[in-house]
């Protein structure tokens, strides 16, 4: 049985998992309402926890950076090693890319961001419509990839559950053994 996940990196990556969901449903969810003042409370609150996202995130790749994940199973194939670390990589990424281009569509669109209503975020650039319709694709379009990325990468752990039986997943499960 090889190493676990630390306490932390576990923590971080459910925690994230669950406001992933959730924003990525409210993002859809928000979107297709007819205008309102609920939609406008919505919007911030989607825009609060996204910037919460970017947050974490900052914290979880200093963490990753100063602790090694476990080595993935020695039976898996090389190929089949790279693909796991192309999509780690790939969503570490993302959990940067989407708020951020979300941030920078929001100073386009002229609406700054107040995180939690409290504390005011720069705008990055300066109002300009063009631009704001572009990030708004820009924002949809990495939303269409983290999907696509996590269907593969939520396969990926269940075939190594149910197919492989090996300890891929439960090694970052919350009741799985902690490393330290
Ligand atoms: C990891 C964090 C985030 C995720 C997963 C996420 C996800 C989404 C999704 C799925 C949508 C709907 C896409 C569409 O149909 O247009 C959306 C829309 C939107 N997001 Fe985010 N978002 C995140 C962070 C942010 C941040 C930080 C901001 C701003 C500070 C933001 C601002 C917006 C806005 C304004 C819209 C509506 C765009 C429109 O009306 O066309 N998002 N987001
Ligand atoms: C039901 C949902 C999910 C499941 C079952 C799941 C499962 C897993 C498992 C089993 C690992 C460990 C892989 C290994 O040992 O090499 C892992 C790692 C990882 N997961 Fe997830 N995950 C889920 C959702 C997410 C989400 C929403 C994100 C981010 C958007 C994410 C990002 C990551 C990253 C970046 C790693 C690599 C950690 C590292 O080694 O540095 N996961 N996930």
């Amino acid at each position: 049985m090889s190493a676990s996940y630390t306490r932390t990196a576990k923590s971080l990556h459910w925690v994230m998992a669950l406001m992933f969901f959730g924003v990525i449903a409210l993002g859809f969810y928000m979107t297709g309402l007819p205008f309102s003042p609920d939609k406008l409370k919505l919007y911030s609150w989607h825009k609060w926890a996204g910037v919460t996202i970017f947050l974490l995130a900052l914290a979880r790749i200093a963490w990753r950076v100063m602790h090694r994940p476990p080595a993935l199973p020695a039976s898996m194939p090389r190929l089949m090693q790279l693909a796991a670390h192309a999509g780690h990589h790939m969503l570490y990424l993302l959990m940067f890319a989407i708020p951020l281009s979300g941030w920078l569509m929001s100073s386009a669109k002229g609406f700054q961001t107040v995180w939690f209503g409290v504390l005011p975020i720069p705008d990055l650039i300066s109002k300009d419509k063009a631009t704001g319709d572009v990030l708004a694709l820009v924002h949809e379009s990495l939303n269409f990839l983290l999907i696509a990325v996590l269907a593969g990468h939520i396969g990926a752990a269940l075939k190594h559950h149910f197919i492989d039986k090996d300890d891929v997943l439960t090694r970052m499960l919350p009741a799985g053994k902690d490393k330290s």
